[in-house]
């Protein structure tokens, strides 16, 4: 099914089906609305979404800091239904080429230390584990801050 999935940049108009990702795929830590309007419409951000038709199914978002700071994937989510299709994949490569394309040299993210199969696909696509990151989240799991460089 994936092949007859797309990807597109989103805007403010998604807000909404956004967020009901981030309500289904993330327990705590979510983006709130007011700060997923802001990443929308003010920030320095780049918002990738996975399509099936009109139905969004996935989607990630880098921040984009003035270089030479890193850029940060900020957040990763496909729908349940919808895992296991390379979609995240895809969404991450598409975004690394494009922070490539914006001169980044680097790109950083934070992960649970429990989400090991999520941290092979950050190894996979060049990641590597720069920080340990105690009590990082809400609910006080730690993470680990992992970095890419993308110009090597
Ligand atoms: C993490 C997440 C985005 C992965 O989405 P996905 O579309 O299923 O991932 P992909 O199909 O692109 O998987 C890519 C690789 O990662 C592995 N992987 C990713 N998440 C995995 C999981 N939860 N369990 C097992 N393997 C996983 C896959 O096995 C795959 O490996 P392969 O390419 O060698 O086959 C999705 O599980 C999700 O939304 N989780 C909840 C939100 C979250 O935790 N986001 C990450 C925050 S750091």
């Amino acid at each position: 099914m994936s092949a007859t999935t797309t990807l597109h940049r989103a805007t403010v108009k998604d807000k909404h089906s956004l967020l009901a990702i981030e309500t289904c795929c993330f327990s705590t830590d979510r983006i709130s609305p007011r700060q997923m309007h802001y990443l929308l419409t003010q920030a320095k951000a780049t918002t990738l979404m996975a399509l099936f038709g009109s139905q969004i199914v996935g989607y990630g978002m880098c921040l984009l800091p003035r270089p030479p700071r890193p850029a940060r994937l900020y957040s990763l989510a496909v729908l349940p239904d919808w895992r296991g299709q390379q979609l995240a994949r895809r969404l991450c490569e598409s975004l690394l080429l494009e922070l490539r394309s914006l001169h980044y040299s680097r790109c950083r993210l934070e992960v649970r230390r429990s989400q090991t199969a999520v941290q092979n696909l950050y190894l996979s696509l060049g990641f590597r584990p720069i920080d340990e990151l105690p009590s990082y989240y809400q609910d006080q799991e730690d993470g680990l801050r992992m970095e890419c460089t993308l110009n090597a």
